[in-house]
């Protein structure tokens, strides 16, 4: 499946110029992402990143997920599953707004690319070390249909 392009409009500026940084230094992977980070230097990619973090745009419609699993994934959203995860709004704000440059906003995101940004956490965990509080290890206590749930309900939510 293809991967929809995230929304960068209303992202914390700082959490954005360093998803760049880690483009170009090759510490985030991306065939898309590497190349474009590349050609930018620290100024641009601040320059940019403040670009984007100014805009408001309405959240688009998105793809309407079905009803279970968006209401699944706003359970876990909220309050998390009762075992091993946490509540994702206790990190990323009510509404999965963001909160400042460590917590980047995951609402309103296509649920591709949610899924597949959760999906890259966990093959990190893979590889072990994940330090506790981290999203690395967050992603690896998420089953796939946690996975999906969290990405539909995510997809539905403004920004
Ligand atoms: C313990 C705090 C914590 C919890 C709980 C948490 N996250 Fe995160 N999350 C983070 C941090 C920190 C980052 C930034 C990591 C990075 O970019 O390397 C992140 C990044 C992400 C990203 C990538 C965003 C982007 O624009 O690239 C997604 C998607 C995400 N989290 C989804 C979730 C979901 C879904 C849940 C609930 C199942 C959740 N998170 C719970 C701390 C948390």
């Amino acid at each position: 499946m293809a991967v929809a392009a995230p929304r960068l409009a209303g992202q914390d500026a700082e959490y954005l110029a360093h998803a760049l940084f880690m483009f170009k230094a090759g510490t985030r992977a991306s065939s898309i992402m590497q190349p474009v980070a590349r050609t930018l230097s620290d100024a641009d990619m601040q320059a940019v990143a403040g670009y984007f973090a100014a805009q408001h745009p309405p959240v688009v419609a998105q793809e309407q997920p079905q009803g279970d699993e968006a209401r699944a994934g706003a359970q876990l959203a909220q309050f998390g599953d009762g075992t091993g995860v946490a509540a994702c709004f206790s990190c990323h704000a009510a509404g999965g707004r963001g909160n400042g440059a460590r917590f980047p906003s995951i609402a309103g995101q296509p649920a591709s690319f949610t899924v597949a940004r959760l999906h890259e956490f966990q093959a990190r965990a893979a590889q072990g070390g994940a330090k506790p509080g981290t999203m690395t290890a967050v992603a690896a206590h998420l089953s796939e249909a946690q996975i999906v749930d969290a990405a539909a309900y995510l997809s539905t939510l403004p920004r």
